[in-house]
């Protein structure tokens, strides 16, 4: 099988955003107890923060983490998490129904987030609690000094605001599992006054009002419209969440589910536009992708709620295999490609929890197979997202119709000249050979590192005994050297369900 792009430094989509390789750490499960945080641990270090996963985390090339929730964000009471630890209230979590301890907070959260070198970006509850809430938590965390809060934070500690600039106003309250679920016009009017009165304290805030929860939401579509004919001045993002998994071993589909990433950015871009134009307003909205990964929700959905209220428990510890990580490197594709309007997106989550790094209690910490395209493509897209159209064979698939074998994005550091392309093939059984054209860069490029994620089992994992089973090696079948060969261009084998990132200087 064969494929062909053809790329241009001149067809610029957008600049790639950093905020693109933003991660979640929640209040969930083993995220942050046992997963951040671990006092106690060989590692640990004098804040209690667990330092091997502090290196996993630098590693991956987060930038920006969503702190704290999430479901269980909906009924947090930010101020249990401040002050003398020993005073700290144990609460109920009714989201994830375990015992919150509230050992760790946002000022322990901020120590790390310095310590990890990422923005945070901070949900406010808007389940159980409403603007006054919201006010006082931007009070504590980004009011200079002199008043009740901002004192407050300082006798904490933190003597500096921690300028904290992208807010969520709440999270997935379309859904009806969350707590203080709403309406799209009950939220809308509530998104709307939280974020003026917050801009009122803080003008150059961007503030993300809550969007669907998936794209199979009964209300997707109509939901943002709603909030955002309310709330369409007042904030800067609307948020996209999406979880992707195999169903019934239909493979197939399960490798093209970012065909349904690309259809929901375009359908809520469409929807935000379509409310602009209406509003007769010249500001976009754009979106915040602050939730996305592969989830088997199903498998949880169908075990019975736990019988136990507990201290951080297991919950929904994904093992990821090969197929999975391919798919995790093809949203990311999807993500860079819409660049122009995505401009802030979270995986899901940092820490055991659905999560590239796991970590044992006491034990070690190890990557997962979806660590390895997330770290490349956050290391190797600079510069400009460059459109990428390939001319490649198709396949039929139950989910998503008609899908494409070959996905890719690239991108073009104008200042260094360096191009990176991220590829994926899709077929089960077949490699493609794929020719990349750069004669429109009219200078000479050469291979400067093919890595591609691939394994004879696509359901090979990395576990706490086996952590390097899945890896990036060398793609192999590259030439390697100056590649631009009379016409401009390179060919590359890429391996059935791959992930490949193929770098230019
Ligand atoms: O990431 C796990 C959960 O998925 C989050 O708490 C919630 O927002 C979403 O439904």
């Amino acid at each position: 099988l064969r494929a062909r792009v053809a790329l241009n430094p001149a067809a610029v989509v957008a600049p790639v955003n950093r905020r693109t390789f933003g991660s979640f750490v929640e209040h969930m499960g083993r995220c942050v107890y046992t997963g951040i945080y671990e006092p106690g641990h060989p590692s640990a270090d004098e804040d209690g923060f667990r330092a091997d996963v502090l290196a996993l985390a630098r590693e991956l090339g987060v930038t920006m983490v969503r702190y704290p929730g999430g479901n269980f964000v909906s009924g947090y009471r930010w101020e249990d998490g401040i002050g003398p630890a020993e005073k700290r209230p144990r609460r109920r979590d009714l989201a994830w129904r375990s015992i919150e301890t509230n050992q760790v907070g946002i000022d322990e959260f901020a120590k790390w987030a310095e310590k990890a070198g990422v923005e945070i970006m901070y949900a406010v509850n808007l389940g159980t609690r409403g603007v006054q809430e919201a006010l006082d938590v931007h009070e504590y965390l980004n009011h200079p000094e002199g008043t009740e809060l901002s004192e407050r934070r300082r006798a904490n500690g933190a003597e500096k605001p921690y300028g904290i600039k992208i807010w969520c106003l709440g999270n997935e309250l379309d859904g009806p599992w969350q707590t203080g679920h709403k309406t799209a016009e009950e939220y809308g009017l509530l998104a709307a006054a939280t974020a003026r009165a917050l801009k009122s304290a803080e003008p150059d805030l961007e503030l993300v009002a809550c969007g669907s929860s998936s794209s199979s939401m009964p209300t997707f579509g109509s939901w943002e419209s709603t909030v955002l004919e309310h709330a369409y001045e007042a904030v800067d993002y609307v948020s996209c969440h999406a979880y992707y998994e195999e169903y019934d071993g239909d493979l197939g589909s399960f490798l093209a589910c970012a065909t349904d990433m690309d259809h929901f950015v375009s359908s809520i871009v469409a929807t935000a536009d379509a409310v602009g134009a209406r509003l007769k307003s010249k500001k976009k909205i754009n979106i915040s992708f602050d939730e996305w990964n592969v989830w088997y929700l199903s498998r949880f959905q169908n075990a019975p709620p736990p019988s136990e209220w507990e201290v951080a428990p297991r919950v929904i510890e994904d093992r990821y295999n090969v197929a999975d990580a391919v798919v995790v490197g093809n949203l990311l594709i999807s993500l860079l490609r819409h660049s122009d309007r995505v401009t802030a997106a979270c995986q899901a989550q940092l820490v055991n929890v659905i999560a590239p790094i796991m970590t044992e209690p006491g034990g070690p910490a190890w990557r997962q197979t979806v660590f390895h395209p997330f770290a490349r493509t956050a290391a190797l897209a600079k510069g400009d997202v460059l459109e990428t159209r390939v001319d490649c064979p198709t396949y039929q698939t139950a989910r998503y119709g008609e899908a494409a074998l070959i996905d890719a994005v690239a991108t073009h550091d104008p200042v260094t000249g360096g191009v990176t392309l991220f590829v994926v093939n899709r077929d089960q059984e077949n490699p493609v050979e794929l020719t990349v054209d750069l004669s429109a860069f009219g200078a000479d490029l050469s291979v400067a590192e093919s890595v591609t994620l691939t394994d004879d089992d696509v359901r090979a994992t990395n576990t706490k005994d086996d952590p390097e089973r899945v890896t990036l090696r060398p793609t192999t079948q590259i030439p390697t050297g100056a590649i631009t060969t009379g016409d401009g261009s390179v060919t590359i084998a890429l391996p059935r369900v791959s992930w490949t990132a193929l770098r230019l200087t």
